[in-house]
């Protein structure tokens, strides 16, 4: 029987601290829904005194959530306390999360203090939470380069406080995965108490380190670990909850596990990475655009044969659609085949080499090899019903609504059509939804800017469902309006290529059968 291990989200308070990431309740409100329903143990949901704005979310998602414990963090501050106390108080678990600094740099500098003065107020702090709470953890902050055997005094302390949970947060994130095991170990084998609480891991990412500094702190005895959806957080980030939950379930050999329910991890990197306007890195573990990509031709022949060969999960795992085989000029015959067969082709071995050849050219010419330019090397043209992008003209400001005018050309044929929205981005795509009267649903649209400075392009990327398939389109531009509609017509263009050729092939097959 393995052990649990303790799933402490913290995306609403060290992730929501990042830079442009703020979120207002509402949206705030959505996210702890959804991790409740991915399976979290623990939401910090703010740090009430810091704003009216964070007090009101954590009232509002302890009303909203009911199966997780609802944390609020403060410093060993009693009008701190109070407040988090007061946030709490609908919640039906709540946990006050206070603490104080526990190395040289935080007692000396920015406390002015000594260590003995630090453990009584960690101490008058913890007792303080417990007359409102039974669930108190306490943060050792900057624990990671703080004295071990100092350390241990000021967790001993707290636990007999009340504690009932002892986080030793790497707040600079400069541990290594070796030492910060060594210091929970430390702490397992030298604090007389420790059996009465929950030793936490709370790692920061500097040397990009976080993750394995937390699974290290858990086989060295922590049950809890604090993490956020997509790594975000101060800096480099925090521990990532998806890299933590998937080792646990990949590794079955490790006596761990969390309740995350893995299916729910992509829908909710995407929640985030959409609400908080942080893309996430295509190469990011476990749900980076190119976690489950294959593009090299070895890679894409033995995961053809079998899955297994190069994959240490399945994209379905983590509630990807499937793993995405990509055509680039090192991609072999097996990726080209598989993709030919997806469109409808079966080629004999003879006509695969003919037509991986030409492949090999235009993948030369080209980066990128999408499903019209397959068509186009089967056929020889074009796939029919390609738009084309005429003009497209948008207003907008504050607080006007904005209202986007776009038209289309589709061989000799012009459709033109107006939307409003609730950007100019927004009024852009329905516009163009009308002109092609139908049902897309955007799953993703990313906008990153290419090199910085104010000549900079805009690089965007969206992603679209048509029929339980996804579609990825590119764009880029100055105008970040234009380079959004680019990458959606190229999306579009993608499902209308695969349709029309597919359209053209039924009715082959049906004029053939009568
Ligand atoms: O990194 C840190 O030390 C923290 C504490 C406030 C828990 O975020
Ligand atoms: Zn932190």
């Amino acid at each position: 029987m393995s052990d649990k291990v303790f799933v402490f989200d913290t995306t609403l308070r060290d992730g929501e601290q990042v830079p442009g990431c703020q979120l207002n309740t509402n949206e705030k409100i959505q996210i702890a829904k959804n991790l409740e329903l991915l399976g979290v143990d623990i939401i910090e949901a703010g740090f009430p005194i810091s704003s009216p704005g964070d007090f009101n979310s954590v009232v509002a998602i302890s009303k909203a959530v009911s199966e997780p414990v609802i944390c609020a963090l403060t410093r060993a501050v009693e009008k701190d306390i109070d407040a988090a106390a007061e946030s709490l108080m609908y919640a039906k678990r709540g946990r006050i999360h206070t603490g104080i600094g526990a190395s040289e740099f935080h007692i000396r500098h920015k406390f002015n203090s000594t260590p003995e003065k630090i453990i009584e107020r960690a101490v008058a702090a913890t007792k303080y939470a417990k007359k409102f709470v039974e669930d108190v953890e306490f943060y050792a902050e900057d624990a990671g380069r703080a004295d071990n055997v100092f350390l241990a005094r000021m967790i001993e302390a707290v636990i007999k406080a009340g504690a009932t949970t002892v986080n030793i947060p790497d707040t600079t994130g400069y541990c290594l995965p070796e030492m910060y095991g060594q210091k929970i170990k430390f702490l397992k084998e030298n604090v007389s108490n420790i059996d009465q609480a929950i030793i936490s891991c709370h790692c920061h990412n500097d040397l990009g380190m976080a993750t394995a500094n937390t699974l290290s702190g858990v086989i060295n005895g922590a049950r809890q670990i604090e993490v956020t959806i997509n790594g975000i957080g101060e800096r480099a980030g925090n521990t990532s909850l998806e890299e933590m939950a998937m080792i646990f379930q990949t590794h079955k050999d490790l006596p761990f596990h969390t309740d995350i329910k893995s299916k729910k991890i992509y829908m909710n990197s995407l929640l985030i990475s959409k609400m908080m306007r942080m893309p996430v890195q295509a190469n990011k573990a476990i749900v980076g655009r190119n976690a489950f990509a294959h593009s090299s031709g070895i890679h894409q022949d033995g995961v053809l044969k079998h899955r297994e060969s190069y994959e240490i999960m399945a994209p379905n795992d983590v509630g990807l659609p499937d793993n995405a085989i990509i055509l680039t000029a090192r991609s072999g015959k097996a990726a080209l085949n598989f993709h030919l067969k997806r469109l409808g082709y079966e080629l004999s071995t003879e006509r695969l080499l003919s037509a991986y050849k030409s492949f090999l050219e235009m993948a030369d010419r080209k980066k990128d090899i999408c499903d019209d330019d397959l068509i186009e090397l089967m056929e020889g043209k074009q796939p029919e019903r390609q738009f084309e992008i005429s003009h497209v003209q948008v207003v907008c400001g504050d607080p006007i609504q904005a209202v986007a005018t776009v038209e289309l050309k589709i061989g000799q044929n012009e459709f033109r059509e107006s939307a409003t929205g609730n950007g100019p981005v927004n009024a852009a795509i329905r516009a163009i939804d009308r002109i092609i009267g139908e049902q897309i649903e955007l799953g993703e649209l990313l906008i990153q800017s290419m090199d910085g400075g104010s000549k900079d392009k805009g690089k965007v990327h969206v992603a679209v469902k048509h029929k339980e398939q996804m579609y990825h389109g590119f764009g880029l531009d100055n105008d970040i309006v234009m380079a959004s509609v680019r990458a959606y017509i190229n999306a579009i263009n993608k499902i209308k290529g695969l349709k029309s050729r597919r359209e053209k092939r039924m009715k082959a097959a049906a004029a053939m059968s009568v």
